[in-house]
């Protein structure tokens, strides 16, 4: 299978935007292909599956976060899952670092969330990733294998899953962890879906400063999946280079 190279452009990005970025990716061998995906706000869901659908491109769409609430109701301001797989969503990031910061998430929610996403067949991208101190401390092991631990809560039945091990200290920084650093940490997360999990098909990625430069060297990992990527995902020529490795 091919390695999954998914573009997070987090809360960026425009409709001009995604008009001219989606045009190219629908054009290039190297992008217009299930296993690229773009991961774009929301709101922007709906035009780009319309671009996708008139172009009749091959990459595939993830949302950036789902409402805990299921189906329809009365909670203001939420997208549920329901909504989402009507727009064409595959893939659905749960649990990143900055959600899990900014907008408190807690692992009750994100549980949620998880079984609202697997219902719907739409299949999670599930992050964890330390901070920077528990990684000085050497405790990350611990820390990665508490956020690990929810998958084992999970309701709803679910073959395939996605987990990105994207590490605080190497998102948006520059700092990229060496490919032994990469490498244990996903072996780690192999090694608790085959124990705990046995049944799922599991597909793991790296996040965190990827980019043109680095991408070859980290996807030609054996461990490692795909890749997911935020900042240079912004820019096709970049995007691109790291679609090629
Ligand atoms: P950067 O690639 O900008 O470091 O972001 C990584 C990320 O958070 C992807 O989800």
């Amino acid at each position: 299978m091919s390695k999954l190279i998914i573009a997070n452009w987090k809360m960026n990005g425009s409709i001009e935007q995604i008009e001219h970025d989606l045009s190219i990716y629908a054009k290039s061998i190297y992008t217009n292909n299930p296993s690229v995906v773009l991961a774009l706000p929301n709101i922007y869901l709906y035009i780009a599956s319309q671009i996708k659908n008139k172009l009749g491109a091959k990459f595939s769409l993830a949302a950036q976060d789902v409402s805990e609430f299921a189906n329809y109701g009365a909670y203001t301001g939420e997208v549920s899952a329901t909504m989402l797989k009507g727009l064409g969503t595959k893939y659905l990031i749960i649990g990143h670092s900055e959600r899990r910061t900014y907008l408190n998430e807690t692992d009750d929610s994100l549980l949620n969330k998880i079984d609202n996403t697997l219902n719907e067949k739409i299949t999670p991208i599930f992050c964890i990733g330390e901070p920077k101190d528990i990684r000085e401390n050497a405790k990350y092991i611990d820390f990665l294998q508490n956020q690990l631990e929810i998958l084992l809560k999970v309701k709803s039945s679910f073959d395939n899953l996605v987990i990105a091990y994207e590490p605080i200290w190497a998102i948006g920084t520059g700092v990229v962890p060496t490919s032994e650093q990469i490498s244990e940490v996903l072996k780690l997360i192999k090694a608790f879906v085959q124990n705990y999990l046995p049944h799922a098909k599991i597909t793991v990625l790296y996040g965190g400063s990827v980019s043109g430069v680095n991408a070859s060297e980290i996807l030609n990992l054996p461990e490692v999946n795909g890749v997911l990527v935020g900042g240079a995902s912004l820019k096709p020529d970049n995007f691109i280079s790291i679609c090629t490795y």
